[in-house]
């Protein structure tokens, strides 16, 4: 049983693998927040609330409609929120914002029962983690029908909490919802940095520490995408915590839409954290006995630093989020024509690269954009998912079959919720684009973005889809998404509801993946974004696997690949090997660390394999040997970050399997520098007391031994080298 209740003192215990999460039913029947941390007893822990130090607080009006009375001094602004709320006193932020039919905008909202349900229930037309015991609590208005539940989903094998609250609407009239927040939550200290994921197009996930003050910080998008710029995930980290030491509390929404999280320093010395669907732009309507699902939020627990925290996100969502059929399963080695040929190509041009590929152990052929439609550049053919059959003159069936004919499979790009101008379909319905009338509407990359929140729209993407896998033999997809929504208005919307155009497109968005990937169980699909511009949970749901940059660049990606590692599992890292000088940099590196750091993700090249030397297919063909034999580790082992390249001249990435039998580390040295400091390597993750051969060393030593000594790298002369170390247990 992971879910305690207290029934005297009203107390709910969230029991997972290693920590508690605690609150309480007040004496106001307010859901009060007690605790989140490691494993506590389920003693009676209602001696650590303080009160409300008595200045300017708005006594609670729930006592005063019960007792005749008001309390002294109790305030709902003193209590740690389960959700905060507004216009009965509370001045934090709270998640949620409503406007009753006759205009007022007050809300109470109070405890009202529970229950506990064995296995969760997915939340309607929306991507969440699978499994686990779930507490839904119920919470109603003191005055009117509007009521919520707070789910709390607990997993006796991660240490995460996931949380979402489902608003309903009771009563005869409308209410009207300008905000609708996942969650909230609370941390009794202000002794917290909050960490974030910035970015921008080829430079996803840079880490940014931001001290918490008293007032709001807030990460937040408005493309109506999860988006490059901030991941829709943020950190409370303890001040002094590292990798491998101290508290850290993550907050990542499964979402894909405009978010916001944000972190408040409280009066009393505390933090609040609240967030979810982005109330900007936002409102939604909701009629009697219409409910609003909010997305999911997993909060993540460590005091082993942000190392442990990574841990704990990557076994979650490896085992509650992605598709169970792919993620651990080996994944497809690719050949992407991208970056060899662009737009540029035709049957023959095709078959030579996958040709030349031949003897590598390269066993999927991907191919890109320009394929279908009249599509030769990027003005042109999106939304027309059918052959280019001047570039492709036998059809698509010829290059597959020769593709397959070589033992390969074959993958293929789609941007689904895209049209361009000048395409069949744009000129047969203008008015799937999403855009007003009467407007100029953004161009962005030359194309327009189609109304997903139209039924209709979605199944004409469906169909056409559906129909090119359905017709032909498609093992992968990579699915892009090339620009951000910009004219939102929707002629499937009534006027007041407009402002739901956000959260619709999110729910269409998903509708048109479960729809696509459900008809194909056996397709593959990657996710893209201009590279790793919709990098987030709620993506991961649907494919397992997302293209990180479109920068390839062997320095940069170490940087890209730190960053994002704070949240997503290796797996779902698209990494590819492509040539130099470096498309997006320029930078010269040589071709085996360009390998030894896309070999930490889902590897793959993307080059002209037909420039290939002999030389240059024997190379490729051992890099691949050599990903094959640390390849279970990338899918399904820990991760330790073991150097920082944000902060020093070293990058390091240790993979450790599960039962610490095996383990892989990878070094890297940006710059080479003459009479250069003596760099003691870290080894973190391994059994102290099992002895490993490391096979590079040819030697072997006690776990403690390497942990708590390092190894000393030798770098070959120049910049951007890298070195490995594989140890294997002498058990194995
Ligand atoms: C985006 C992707 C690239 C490639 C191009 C094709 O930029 O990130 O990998 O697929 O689109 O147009």
């Amino acid at each position: 049983m992971a879910i305690t209740v207290n029934e005297q003192k009203r107390i709910f215990f969230l029991d997972g693998k290693n920590t508690t999460y605690a609150f309480m039913i007040n004496e106001y029947n307010y859901a009060e927040h007690l605790y989140y941390g490691k494993s506590i007893g389920h003693d009676d822990i209602t001696y650590i609330r303080g009160d409300g130090g008595g200045s300017m607080l708005a006594q609670t009006p729930a006592y005063k409609a019960q007792k005749g009375v008001f309390p002294s001094y109790d305030s709902y602004h003193q209590f740690p929120a389960e959700i905060s709320f507004y216009g009965t006193g509370d001045y934090r932020e709270p998640a949620l914002e409503i406007s009753h039919e006759d205009g007022s905008r007050i809300v109470e909202l109070l405890y009202d029962g529970y229950d506990i349900a064995e296995e969760k229930q997915k939340p309607e037309g929306m991507p969440a983690m699978r499994g686990g015991e779930t507490l839904i609590l119920h919470l109603k208005d003191t005055a009117s029908h509007f009521g919520c539940d707070l789910y709390y989903t607990v997993y006796d094998d991660v240490d995460v909490i996931a949380r979402r609250i489902v608003y309903k609407n009771e009563g005869e009239s409308d209410v009207r919802l300008n905000r609708a927040y996942s969650f909230t939550f609370h941390v009794p200290d202000m002794e917290y940095e909050v960490m974030t994921l910035h970015g921008a197009w080829g430079r996803e996930r840079r880490i940014e520490s931001i001290p918490v003050h008293h007032g709001v910080v807030s990460v937040d998008s408005k493309r109506m995408s999860s988006s490059a710029t901030l991941n829709p995930f943020m950190a409370l980290v303890k001040k002094g915590t590292c990798e491998e030491y101290g508290n850290v509390y993550g907050f990542s929404l499964v979402y894909s839409s405009s978010f916001v999280l944000k972190a408040e320093g409280i009066n009393n010395g505390s933090i609040q954290i609240t967030g979810g669907i982005n109330d900007f732009d936002f409102s939604w309507k909701l009629q009697k006995g219409e409910k609003l699902e909010t997305p999911e939020v997993v909060i993540a627990y460590s005091d082993e630093g942000l190392g442990g925290m990574s841990r704990i996100y990557h076994d979650a969502y490896r085992e509650y989020l992605i598709n169970k059929r792919f993620v651990k399963a080996k994944r497809p080695l690719v050949i992407n024509n991208w970056e060899g040929t662009y737009f540029d190509f035709d049957n023959q041009k095709l078959k030579e690269i996958a040709e030349a590929a031949k003897g590598t152990e390269i066993d999927t052929f991907v191919l890109d954009d320009g394929w279908f439609g009249k599509r030769d550049d990027d003005f042109s053919g999106l939304g027309d998912w059918f052959v280019n059959t001047d570039k492709l003159e036998g059809g698509l069936t010829e290059v597959i079959e020769y593709v397959n004919g070589l033992g390969m499979k074959f993958g293929l790009w789609f941007e689904p919720e895209m049209v361009n101008e000048d395409s069949e379909l744009y000129r047969a319905h203008p008015d799937y684009a999403i855009g007003v009338p009467g407007r100029v509407r953004c161009q962005s990359r030359n194309q327009y973005m189609l109304d997903l929140t139209r039924k209709e729209v979605r199944d004409y993407i469906v169909e056409n889809v559906n129909g090119v896998l359905h017709k032909h033999h498609i093992s992968y997809v990579k699915w892009d998404y090339n620009r951000n929504v910009t004219d939102a208005w929707s002629c499937g919307l009534t006027k007041d509801r407009q402002a739901e155009f956000s959260h619709r497109y999110a729910l269409g968005l998903y509708d048109l993946c479960e729809r696509i990937v459900e008809a194909n169980p056996e397709v593959f699909f990657e996710g893209c974004s201009s590279g790793g511009g919709r990098f987030d949970p709620a993506i991961l749901y649907y494919f397992p696997q997302v293209w990180t940059s479109d920068n390839t660049d062997a320095e940069d990606r170490t940087l890209i690949q730190y960053g994002t590692s704070m949240v997503y599992p290796l797996s779902t890292m698209s990494c590819h090997v492509s040539v130099v000088p470096n498309h997006q940099t320029g930078r010269i590196t040589r071709m085996d660390t360009r390998a030894d750091i896309a070999h930490l993700g889902a590897t793959g090249y993307e080059l002209d394999t037909t420039a290939f030397s002999d030389e240059d297919r024997e190379c490729v063909r051992r890099q691949i040997e050599e990903y094959h034999e640390i390849e279970e580790l990338v899918l399904d082992g820990d991760l330790y970050r073991t150097e920082n390249p944000m902060e020093s001249n070293y990058f390091g990435f240790m993979l450790v399997s599960k039962d610490k039998k095996e383990a892989f580390l990878t070094a890297y040295r940006r710059l080479g520098h003459a009479n250069g400091e003596v760099k003691r390597l870290k080894v973190c993750g391994l059994d102290k007391d099992i002895y490993y051969y490391v096979k590079e060393l040819d030697s072997t030593f006690l776990g403690a031994t390497l942990m708590n000594v390092g190894l000393l790298p030798v770098f070959d002369k120049g910049d951007f080298k890298t070195v490995k170390y594989h140890f294997m247990s002498l058990d194995i």
